[in-house]
């Protein structure tokens, strides 16, 4: 019997398409439409959505669109989202000439968004702080399970971009300012989102270099050279294709003049042929058009599609018009693209799509078919398949544990926290009372900012410290005062900001609740940084809880109440002042003070955060033991034990650092190289084993390669520094080394 490769299979189906299909049902594969493209409406809230039919035939039968995304300003139930892609997929099947079922896209970027009665999690910057691997990736398969249900098999996410700017719109949605946690974090979720009984479709995003503009604001011109770029931004997308990311959705932003949707190099010399992606690309929202109508590299539409096509995108998310497939056809009917280029999307397109289980019930063509007329009409894939709907509690569990797991304890003066669990608390501030501001954008919908669009199932902070405290309503009763400030969320262009200072609101609610004389305990719900400009000196306690999702306030409540010792660590750092901003991976340029000594520690004039990356307290203690470090011909093993010496269980993150201490490239003062999380039981050991391949000391050279040089080194973890020598090495190729 001839066994076939899966490729061997795609390629069958894909290529047997492919030789069947016109050029304009090439190009419509090539084209995702917006929901509102083809609703009655526009969705505007409180619309029911429904398809616009005639809209729907003339997307799917005319223009052959082969893909649709999102839905506008509300969230659906999952029954309404089957019908709802059901109808679709009926139409896809029945009524257009090769039965190919559409693709739908959906920005699942902390679970399964834009459906009331699925379980979201906390945003990335969340479980950034959570530093476990393991929980991201059961947090991935969940998303999958339930976009499964719903029947959108395509999620734009990982965002695998750096968390570096706080003033950036975005940020939240980052797992950190490091590479390294984002890699790991992002193929992680990636691993897990692809690996369910339904190939859910992962898309890395955005590629490349996005969110880093010296402005702070989304989408403005940003300056990052060739070196920058490989040493910090490349490798989250290095992994995520080496873990099989199902496709990249590109920045919508210029790196150094050139917009990223346009750009060759990137595009296709870097992640064609130098990261060997065949994966799909697809554009992010408008942003052929944007070549011509924001970035004015193209002089009209037709030339903004042909240079976006000329630099390697597969799709383009149009989302309202179709003239980007009417174009590219004139395009390829004019000679200006091949339909060999054509067929290069369409192929990936079709094996996307087949990864997903849309193209097996396709028939391959023969003859007799014709005869029949059925004209290789697929079996309906959704004909068939009911799986059941309901939402797990084990969803509502894990949810809770990465909340749990990932709010920050920053600060415990005299060891206020844990409170007797009879203390009386006062209660005040905007995030007690609000779902928006616990759970930032992409939740029902996209800004995230509507209350009313939270169901009724969700508890507020206030809500959920009700059934644990006892909370009062006048300050002469309490014995301490929780305040929860945060910041109404917004993502993109209307979330840019103008400074990082707290609302003067919520400063003037911070300052009341100091006058008190009670102990306050101040906890920041937000996607970012924000300066508390030295408020943290009058309180006792503060907490960076970001945005944790729906059992926020029963994960505070477990804190506080001392149920659950807290582990979360910062992953990016805390700025001190709402002007200077700078990363763990500083170098030491930034640590000259006024004085021109390079200070060991933060110098008081020279910048220091408010809190460095990676800090965060526990309720327990631990102690490390000095760190065996072993430079072996391929690696750097380092060894050391953790103990709990508190006389509590708690779970400890685990931190390595390295330091190269001279380069031909000016050395980082450190960098992150390593993590692990543990659970230790009072008095429990644990021991750590760490290779840190000789990539973990590497940097990208003048030359803008990737090299390790001899020398001094350090490794950093838990208070101590072994320093250890590398002789004569060679850098063998990433993938060696992996
Ligand atoms: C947005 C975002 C992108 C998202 C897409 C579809 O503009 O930049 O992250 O996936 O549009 O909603």
């Amino acid at each position: 019997m001839q066994v076939t490769t899966r490729q061997e299979t795609v390629s069958a189906v894909t290529d047997d398409l492919l030789s069947r299909m016109t050029l304009r049902e090439k190009v419509g594969q090539m084209t995702q439409l917006t929901l509102q493209a083809i609703s009655v409406g526009q969705n505007e809230k409180g619309d029911q959505v429904a398809l616009d039919s005639v809209k729907l035939r003339k997307a799917l039968v005319e223009d052959h669109v082969g893909s649709f995304l999102n839905v506008f300003n509300q969230a659906m139930s999952r029954e309404q989202w089957r019908a709802l892609i059901g109808e679709i997929q009926q139409v896809a099947r029945s009524e257009t000439r090769l039965g190919i079922p559409i693709l739908y896209g959906i920005d699942a970027v902390h679970g399964c968004g834009y459906t009331t009665d699925a379980t979201l999690y906390p945003q990335n910057l969340n479980l950034g702080a959570t530093w476990n691997r393991e929980l991201v990736r059961e947090i991935g398969r969940e998303t999958a399970r339930e976009l499964t249900q719903n029947g959108t098999f395509w999620n734009f996410s990982p965002v695998l971009d750096l968390g570096r700017h706080p003033m950036w719109s975005r940020f939240s949605e980052t797992f950190g300012e490091d590479p390294f946690i984002v890699s790991e974090l992002g193929s992680e979720y990636i691993r897990g989102l692809q690996e369910t009984e339904q190939y859910i479709a992962g898309c890395a995003k955005h590629f490349i270099g996005y969110g880093q503009a010296p402005t702070g604001r989304d989408r403005t011109p940003t300056f990052i050279p060739q070196r920058i770029l490989r040493q910090l931004y490349l490798p989250p997308f290095q992994e995520a294709i080496d873990v099989g990311v199902a496709s990249i959705m590109v920045n919508s932003g210029e790196i150094n003049g050139v917009p990223v949707h346009s750009n060759f190099a990137l595009l296709s010399t870097l992640l064609r042929e130098e990261l060997c992606f065949n994966g799909v690309i697809i554009s992010d929202w408008e942003d052929v058009q944007k070549l011509h109508t924001v970035h004015r590299v193209a002089s009209d539409s037709k030339q903004a599609i042909q240079m976006a096509i000329d630099a390697g995108l597969d799709m383009s998310m149009t989302p309202f018009t179709t003239e980007f497939s009417q174009l590219l056809v004139e395009l390829v009917e004019s000679g200006s693209v091949t339909e060999e280029r054509i067929d290069s999307s369409v192929r990936r397109i079709l094996d996307l799509k087949f990864k997903c289980g849309l193209l097996q019930e396709i028939k391959a063509h023969s003859a007799d078919d014709e005869e029949a007329g059925v004209g290789g009409k697929p079996v309906g894939r959704y004909g068939n398949r009911s799986p059941e709907i309901s939402r797990t509690e084990k969803q509502d569990e894990l949810s809770f544990r990465a909340a749990v797991e990932s709010i920050v304890l920053l600060q415990n003066k005299n060891d206020i926290l844990p409170l007797n669990p009879r203390a009386r608390l006062l209660l005040k501030g905007p995030a007690a009372d609000s779902l928006a501001m616990i759970h930032g954008a992409w939740s029902y919908t996209w800004q995230g900012a509507d209350e009313a669009a939270y169901p009724d199932r969700l508890q507020t902070v206030r809500m959920a410290l009700n059934q644990n405290f006892d909370v009062v309503d006048a300050e002469v009763d309490c014995d301490a005062v929780v305040v929860c400030i945060g910041e109404h969320p917004s993502v993109e262009k209307p979330g840019d900001i103008d400074e990082l200072n707290l609302a003067a609101d919520q400063q003037t609610i911070i300052a009341e609740a100091i006058e008190t004389g009670k102990p306050v305990i101040l906890v920041f719900f937000a996607g970012r940084p924000r300066m508390l400009s030295g408020i943290q000196e009058f309180v006792s306690a503060v907490f960076w809880a970001g945005q944790p999702g729906p059992f926020s306030g029963q994960a505070l409540s477990a804190i506080l109440s001392g149920q659950i010792s807290p582990s979360g660590r910062l992953p990016f750092t805390f700025p001190h002042s709402g002007s200077v901003f700078f990363t763990h991976d500083h170098k030491w340029a930034d640590k000259v003070g006024a004085d021109y000594g390079v200070a060991q520690e933060y110098s008081m004039n020279g910048v220091r955060p408010a809190w460095e990356f990676g800090h965060g307290l526990s309720y327990s203690r631990f102690q490390y033991s000095r760190p065996d470090v072993a430079v072996s011909s391929e690696s750097v093993s380092v060894s050391f034990s953790v103990t709990n010496t508190g006389q509590r269980a708690a779970r400890e993150n685990v931190l390595v650092f390295v330091r190269d201490h001279f380069a031909s490239i000016t050395p980082e003062v450190k960098r992150l190289a390593g993590f692990e999380t543990r659970w230790l039981d009072a008095g429990e050991s644990t021991k750590i084993d760490l290779k840190l391949p000789y990539e973990a000391l590497s940097f990208i050279s003048m030359a803008n390669e990737r090299i390790v040089e001899p020398g001094a080194f350090s490794v950093l973890v838990g208070g101590q520094e072994v320093e250890f020598v590398l002789t004569n090495i060679c850098l063998a190729s990433r993938r060696e080394i992996t």
